[in-house]
């Protein structure tokens, strides 16, 4: 059975080279006006002018609508318990999120929720997030354990991961999110997650690991890395520059993510090493912060820059990757077309999926969006505004607008 896709006013392709966008690419959107797509067995077949449709079974009119590729969400922290809607405001009255958790709140207090809660309540949890995000186009995501802190509710957290869905799931073993205060010390609680690492690393695809002060120190994730197998994902230099990005590229980890403090030294170290930049600016905001990783220099420099949700109960309560389109526009002035690219190909090369999604390209898995407008530019123009008309993964129509 063949399926057409035809009348997109733009088909939005991506198609271009197999590695991670760079500079210029990031600007290339492989754009057909009056576009055409035929899938076949859940893979692309064929893209090409309306004009040149070749033969099909059935087809589905996009009635002159934008199409793009699913969005990718290359770090999330979905699965959780509770909220910390509570936080939120105190931040409002001037509390900081440093001081929050040196109340005893932040990160500990989602886990306290998560330890309690049962497998089929996270699991129900998440779910309903991850059509939250299925409403906003994400078809892709990575999933961090991270609220458990202890080896039996890491475990179960990674196999909730494990059992979400629709959209595909990339698992990432965040163990060493915060230091338990009902650990003896850091040292005992780290020594532990290393000890048990062969047990829990079979239920991972990377492992990250929190450095900043007052949770992991450098020194804490070197140790780390020399005991696992996995890939490094880091959260590195969000609140304080203390070499994260350095760091990152000395231990060849896969991406750093968040860099708001990072500097030209810095940058220069993670292109070095090939290191990709999962950038996260709704964390910046959704905090009430103001200064965002430097996006331009990083283009600039040549590193393929990826946007992420990071969502979470606590830095980043949003599920959107248009809405972190748009704060990457008007806050970090990525233009709307490096932003795309930022959200789907670039993030699906940070998850090891580069060959399979984030582009509509033959031979790869048919996850696309129809838009209910016309320009590509207007996903991250029409802020607040959900754009996202229909979701299909593997060619199949698994979410509509109403
Ligand atoms: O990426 N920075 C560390 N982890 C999350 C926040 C988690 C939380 O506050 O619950 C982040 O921002
Ligand atoms: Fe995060």
């Amino acid at each position: 059975m063949i399926t057409a896709v035809r009348n997109c006013g733009q088909l939005v392709t991506l198609s271009g080279s197999p590695e991670p966008r760079v500079g210029s690419q990031m600007s290339e959107l492989g754009i057909l006006a009056h576009g055409s797509m035929l899938i076949e067995d859940g893979l692309i077949k064929w893209t090409g002018p309306d004009s040149e449709l070749p033969a099909y079974d059935e087809d589905i009119d996009a009635k002159g609508m934008l199409v793009t590729p699913g969005f990718v969400d290359a770090h999330t922290h979905a699965v959780f318990a509770g909220d910390r809607s509570s936080e939120f405001e105190q931040r409002i009255q001037g509390a900081t999120y440093q001081e929050i958790k040196e109340a005893g709140g932040g990160i500990m207090s989602t886990v306290q929720a998560t330890r309690e809660a049962t497998f089929d309540d996270l699991v129900s949890s998440a779910n309903q997030r991850l059509r939250w995000m299925l409403a906003s186009g994400t078809t892709t995501l990575e999933v961090k354990s991270g609220y458990g802190l202890t080896f039996e509710s890491e475990t179960k957290l990674l196999r909730v991961a494990r059992s979400l869905g629709p959209q595909r799931i990339v698992k990432t073993y965040l163990g060493a999110h915060a230091i338990p205060p009902d650990s003896d010390s850091k040292k005992e609680y780290l020594d532990s997650l290393i000890v048990n690492l062969s047990k829990v690393e079979f239920l991972a695809d990377f492992c990250d690991i929190f450095v900043e002060s007052g949770y992991c120190e450098p020194e804490d994730a070197r140790r780390l890395f020399t005991a696992t197998k996995l890939k490094a994902r880091l959260h590195v230099d969000q609140f304080t520059n203390n070499g994260g990005a350095k760091l990152a590229a000395e231990l060849g980890a896969k991406t750093a993510d968040h860099l708001e403090q990072t500097d030209g030294d810095g940058i220069a170290a993670l292109r070095q090493a090939g290191v990709i930049p999962v950038l996260l600016p709704a964390s910046v905001y959704c905090l009430g912060l103001s200064k965002y990783p430097d996006a331009r220099l990083m283009i600039q420099e040549g590193l393929p820059v990826v946007l992420a949700t990071d969502f979470n109960p606590g830095s980043s309560p949003t599920c959107s990757l248009p809405f972190v389109m748009s704060l990457a526009c008007t806050q970090m002035r990525m233009t709307p077309a490096e932003a795309l690219t930022a959200c789907t190909i670039n993030a699906a090369h940070a998850l090891d999926m580069g060959d399979r999604v984030g582009s509509l390209e033959p031979g790869k898995r048919a996850d696309f969006i129809i838009h209910d407008v016309k320009d590509y530019r207007e996903i991250a123009y029409w802020v607040g505004h959900n754009s996202v008309a229909q979701v299909f993964l593997n060619g199949q129509n698994i979410w509509s607008k109403n």
